[in-house]
């Protein structure tokens, strides 16, 4: 068979299960629609909440399939490797409330071996051994399922469990073919494993098929490694979610009123499978952006060079589909993202070639990716012109900043150097510390990043207290009630997320000694039945003496670790995270009491009534 080109993988994942009843949907945006608690979509089924949770589908379809855009900004360090990408697709298909694990494992298995080609020795699969405490039984019919299709292709599946005993010997990966694991890795929901997951929130087993590199590719691959194992030679390509569960309370599930399958997979990871090479740069789309690099840099991908490159080629593919949906470069959100990933592959360029301007090289990538997705994604003519003006006016910018930078360098006296001034300089014009670093490293003097650091550190703190103060002067002296107040308000909305639905989002806030006030999204009165959950829900969680703590994190970290934030604020680079047990996490200034037992009285709501369209207002009080 000819090999099959990213392209063609999408196409022909869609055909075939438009042949099994399947209605094909595009793919939303990247930048969510409805969703303001997340900057970005990150996976398939992100889109797809509603259906899940049992909304029928606007066409009325219970089969659909799409190949969905994602985008995971948590990723961006971690690119560089061989397989980590910031923008991807993910295949998805789904059974809302129709078929279920039978079809779903023999339909993937059969679109990886037989439509495509994937050797079904090189597949491994893994499965959910149980959670008790949380009421979750093993998932026996997977393997079932899974040992009658390997079967059907004359390979023996035996099912283990790794590190476990069997005839006084410790099983390891050669003795099996599906391997069960815990919640961690074998449990799907947006906030994670079961214990993780907030009240309302779906979820389910999942089973995933891994490929297998073998061991030659790599002297890190190990023999005795398993699916799970970080080493790299085994690659996670498909996930098929069960979603049958809904979490109601601590260790309690229930049954959703209907049970779905939500499958994803990689599109450019399956794409590497077929390649049978681990490198995902090595994939069609990846390999051409790598030759311009390669040409116009005069540099080869091999060695040191490949990191740098990859970065390049994977955030340009991000920027440009950002750009595409209207973001621009900024200081804050989606923006921020955005502006990351381009100064990081100018960064990156003057590493790699020694320019500061990259925007030539950058717009003849910028074109090739147009060229890559035109029928699909971009409008070949138009896109092109208006993704090339934003990004070379980011890229211009600063490249600027980045000569001024080299120039203070250059000029200054080596003496003078401290981590103040590469701290300064970072500061200033947004120069990259490890390029300080690099540059004073080739004129023999070593610059101390833990200094540096402090620095860094030294600064926030100066300005977290000179906002505070501001914070604490717009109420004309913070009183002990204040805080109260404050810590009641965080657990007031996440109540109310629990007893209403994640679609309730903070409004606006305002707090006396006397009352808090509180505004949020959402269409309808409380009902007295709602308003006596969540005072019953706040009451408890107060009475159960919950820690609250706070973390700096960058904001992006603080989206990812789920903390919910709220874009009618503006943001800095580096956020503070409170949570309040594990209950409450949320990007706030303070300030919080330290334990909820530090507040008196009983929380009552006073009045609920609206504040506008679509907003709702809550005084309440602790008495
Ligand atoms: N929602 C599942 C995932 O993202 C399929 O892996």
């Amino acid at each position: 068979m000819a090999t099959l080109t990213t392209n063609d993988i999408r196409t022909r994942f869609l055909e075939y299960y438009k042949n099994r009843g399947h209605e094909v949907v595009p793919s939303s945006a990247i930048i969510p629609e409805n969703d303001p608690t997340t900057l970005f979509t990150g996976s398939g089924m992100q889109p797809m909440l509603q259906y899940l949770l049992g909304a029928p589908y606007p066409s009325g379809s219970s089969r659909v399939v799409d190949s969905q855009k994602c985008f995971r900004a948590m990723d961006i360090e971690e690119v560089g490797d061989n397989r980590h990408t910031t923008f991807f697709e993910m295949l998805g298909n789904w059974s809302f409330g129709d078929y279920w694990k039978k079809e779903q494992l023999k339909w993937i298995f059969e679109f990886l071996t037989t439509e495509l080609g994937l050797d079904p020795n090189k597949l491994y699969v893994t499965v959910f051994i149980g959670d008790e405490k949380n009421g979750l039984t093993k998932d026996d019919d997977s393997v079932a399922i899974w040992q009658e299709l390997f079967k059907e292709k004359n390979i023996e599946a035996k099912a283990i469990e790794i590190g476990s005993e069997e005839n006084g010997a410790k099983i390891g990966m050669s003795d099996g073919r599906i391997f069960y694991y815990e919640a961690k890795k074998n449990w799907w929901s947006r906030a994670g494993v079961p214990d993780a997951m907030p009240i309302g929130e779906p979820g389910g087993p999942d089973s995933e098929i891994f490929y297998d590199f073998g061991t030659t590719h790599d002297p890190k691959f190990g023999e005795k490694c398993h699916p799970n194992c970080d080493c790299g030679r085994f690659l996670e390509i498909a996930n098929s979610v069960f979603m049958a569960f809904k979490k109601v309370g601590d260790g309690k599930f229930e049954n959703l009123p209907k049970r779905n399958v939500d499958f994803g997979g990689g599109l450019e990871r399956i794409s590497a499978a077929l390649n049978d090479n681990p490198d995902m740069f090595k994939i069609d789309i990846f390999a051409k952006i790598i030759a311009v690099i390669e040409e116009e840099s005069g540099k080869k991908y091999m060695g040191e060079n490949m990191a740098p490159m990859r970065v390049v080629a994977d955030h340009l593919r991000g920027a440009a589909f950002m750009i595409k949906e209207g973001v621009i470069p900024a200081n804050k959100l989606q923006g921020y993202a955005l502006r990351r990933l381009i100064r990081r592959s100018v960064v990156k360029m003057y590493q790699l070639s020694g320019t500061t301007d990259s925007s030539e090289l950058f717009i003849k990538i910028i074109s090739e990716y147009i060229k890559f997705f035109k029928d699909l994604y971009f409008d070949e003519l138009a896109d092109t012109k208006k993704i090339s003006t934003v990004l070379v006016d980011e890229v211009k910018k600063f490249g600027r900043s980045l000569d001024k930078g080299i120039k203070e360098i250059e000029n200054i006296n080596p003496k003078d150097i401290s981590p103040k001034f590469a701290f300064d300089l970072y500061q200033t014009y947004g120069f990259p510390v490890e390029i300080t670093q690099e540059i004073l490293a080739e004129k023999g003097i070593k610059l101390d990043l833990a200094k540096v650091q402090d620095e860094k550190s030294k600064h926030q703190s100066a300005s977290r207290t000179a906002s505070a103060g501001e914070f604490k002067g717009g109420l004309g002296g913070t009183s002990e009630k204040d805080i109260w107040y404050h810590t009641l308000t965080h657990l007031l909305h996440k109540a109310l997320r629990d007893v209403l639905g994640n679609h309730v989002h903070q409004a606006g806030s305002n707090i006396t000694p006397e009352r808090l006030r509180f505004d949020f999204t959402h269409t309808e009165a409380l009902t007295s039945d709602e308003i006596e959950q969540v005072e019953r829900i706040v009451n408890s969680k107060k009475d159960e003496a919950l820690t609250v703590s706070f973390i700096n994190m960058s904001l992006d970290d603080a989206l990812a670790s789920g903390a919910l934030a709220f874009f009618t604020e503006k943001y800095g680079d580096v956020v503070t995270v409170y949570s309040i047990g594990d209950f409450s996490k949320e990007i706030c200034g303070g300030p919080h009491v330290a334990n909820t037992s530090k507040i008196k009285g009983v929380f009552k709501i006073v009045s609920e009534k609206s504040s506008g369209a679509g907003v709702r207002r809550i005084k309440a009080v602790v008495e």
